[in-house]
């Protein structure tokens, strides 16, 4: 080990090292320019002075210094190569808030119908589901609904061509129901239904739509009416009125529109109600005798009770959302309201 003045210095400088492993960008730069600055480095000082001393103390000093310049350099780009890695997560800012996980939800619509088949399950429905493209038969005829019936008009319907439509409605999957399963019948089918409407603040060309259909021996009017009034308690509330008002559809007699009391007001009528104080949810009735006679049932012996409604109106009137279109648009500002 060489001794004197150079050698301490050299020593002095060692010392520094650790100091490099622990700099940040800019401790670094100073660092560097300390210690190996071209001008003013204290370890070029050292080299410059070496000619000062004997020879045989320059040899030892000069190879201790040359050695400790290469430690140098290998800790000054050991230590900037490390910080380079880190950078992004040297500057990380703990007190933000973690981005969130996004995670899929069921959108509102499919949340009623869930919920609707949920309690008609309960009373003992199951779900099952027809097909969108339908015969003219099963979305007309075989419901009592003569083709030159204006719901089977070219307004209202999408003809595929070769007698096949998309459904109007889900009322034809009650034919298919009747066709296939004897009594006792108890079923819901959810799906979506077609009509050349434009889209508006209350319609859709394509909305979802819920069809109820119970058929037995003895089935009556007020077995009807028990269920509506047992869902749409459980829907709506216990305090929710009901009303039931006579109505027409080619497919029940007597037909029925089932009415609540507006959500929005409570019934004291408001622009959502129209200011009647009801919002209708639902088209009913009992099962027409030309309907289970064209489903080869036979009308003396079986009776039952139909229902059709419309979900998306239903979360409308639920929810109090403005424009139906709002449903079918998928903007995740709006649906992000409905995460469960
Ligand atoms: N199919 C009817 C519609 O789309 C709704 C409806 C009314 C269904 C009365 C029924 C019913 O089952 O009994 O407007």
């Amino acid at each position: 080990m060489a001794s004197g003045p150079l050698a301490d210095q050299l020593a002095a400088i060692a010392s520094r090292i650790d100091e490099i492993a622990r700099a940040d960008a800019r401790q670094l730069a100073d660092l560097k320019t300390e210690l190996l600055g071209r001008k003013a480095g204290q370890l070029t000082r050292v080299l410059r002075d070496l000619p000062s001393l004997a020879p045989d103390a320059r040899r030892a000093v000069g190879r201790q210094a040359n050695a400790l310049k290469h430690q140098i350099e290998a800790a000054l780009a050991a230590r900037q190569e490390s910080l380079a890695r880190g950078t992004q997560r040297a500057d990380v800012d703990l007190t933000m808030p973690g981005r969130r996980t996004w995670r899929g939800a069921t959108h509102p619509i499919q949340q009623v119908v869930d919920e609707i088949c949920g309690i008609f399950k309960d009373l003992g429905f199951a779900r099952v589901v027809g097909s969108e493209a339908e015969s003219e038969a099963y979305n007309f005829t075989k419901l009592n609904i003569p083709l030159d019936h204006p719901a089977a008009d070219m307004h209202d319907t999408f003809y595929l061509g070769r007698g096949l439509v998309l459904r109007t409605h889900t009322s034809p999957v009650q034919a298919h129901v009747m066709e296939r399963y004897p009594p006792p019948i108890r079923v819901v089918v959810p799906g979506l239904v077609y009509r050349r409407d434009p889209f508006d603040p209350s319609h859709a060309p394509v909305f979802d739509q819920i069809e109820g259909l119970a058929v037995d021996e003895g089935v009556s009017f007020v077995d009807f009416k028990a269920a509506i009034d047992y869902f749409v308690h459980r829907f709506f509330s216990r305090e929710t009125a009901v009303r039931f008002r006579a109505s027409y559809f080619p497919f029940t007699e007597p037909s029925a529109e089932v009415d609540v009391q507006c959500q929005m007001c409570g019934g004291s009528g408001c622009s959502t109600c129209k200011q009647t104080g009801w919002m209708e949810i639902m088209g009913a009735g009992m099962v027409h005798p030309a309907v289970f006679e064209a489903c080869g049932l036979d009308p003396e012996r079986f009776t039952g009770y139909a229902f059709g409604m419309g979900p998306a109106r239903i979360a409308l009137v639920r929810y109090g959302i403005p424009d139906i279109r709002m449903l079918y648009q998928n903007d995740m500002r709006f649906l992000d309201q409905f995460v469960e």
